[in-house]
């Protein structure tokens, strides 16, 4: 019997592994479906290098999510998958930027150098990345045994700061409508807000 239930489990951890993998995974061949049916839009260069931005903050924002929402719920199922959705986000981070150098400066513009001194939001933009990459370096279980479990956490603390600084990059290279930025910014105070509320409440956060 509980050979059974247990085998249930994995049944449906193993569906909800791949629901969620496959949820992450489609923002990336809904861009691919575009580009092979010709609907990437007027300026297909800034389509790519916006969606995959745009993906890149949501799924980030969704990863700091994860923990308010199992204190809400008491459900551990959604930080179960944490690390992965972390991962493709810092995925959809490397894709973006990646798009950006070899499509739009590589075909007609100045270089990464050039743009990163003269345009701030394309500066803190390559903070926010700097910041992803140890986290995602040391995402493996390896790698947390190896830190160590107390120092592991304090590092993936930049998270916070690279939720910021890609909402910041985000208000930054917006010229007009600062709205979807700021709704960002506001998830990110609230997603802040009610961890600052149980540290000081003393309770794990
Ligand atoms: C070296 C690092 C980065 C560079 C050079 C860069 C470059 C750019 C550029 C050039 C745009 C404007 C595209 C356009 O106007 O056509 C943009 C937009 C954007 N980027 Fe980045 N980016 C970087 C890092 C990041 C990171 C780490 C994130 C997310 C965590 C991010 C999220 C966004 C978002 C949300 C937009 C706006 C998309 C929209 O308008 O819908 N970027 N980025």
């Amino acid at each position: 019997m509980a050979r059974l239930t247990m085998a249930r489990r994995s049944s449906r951890d193993r569906l909800w592994w791949w629901a969620v993998f496959v949820g992450c995974a489609l923002p990336l061949a809904a861009l691919g479906g575009w580009a092979a049916t010709g609907d990437l839009g007027v300026n297909p260069i800034e389509t790519i290098v916006r969606h995959l931005g745009d993906w890149a903050l949501r799924l980030l924002v969704l990863t700091l999510a994860l923990t308010p929402l199992r204190h809400l719920t008491g459900s551990t199922r959604p930080v179960r998958y944490r690390r992965m959705i972390g991962l493709w986000a810092f995925a959809y981070a490397v894709l973006h930027v990646t798009a950006y150098t070899v499509l739009d400066i590589g075909l007609h513009g100045p270089t990464l150098v050039d743009d990163l001194t003269q345009r701030p939001y394309i500066m803190v933009g390559m903070a926010a990345l700097l910041l992803l990459i140890p986290l995602a370096a040391t995402s493996t279980t390896g790698m947390i045994k190896r830190l160590g479990g107390r120092r592991w956490r304090r590092l993936h603390r930049l998270v916070y700061a690279a939720g910021l600084l890609g909402a910041g990059h985000y208000l930054l290279m917006v010229k007009a409508d600062i709205t979807q930025p700021m709704i960002y910014i506001a998830l990110l105070g609230l997603l802040y807000g009610v961890r600052a509320g149980r540290w000081l409440a003393g309770r794990p956060v």
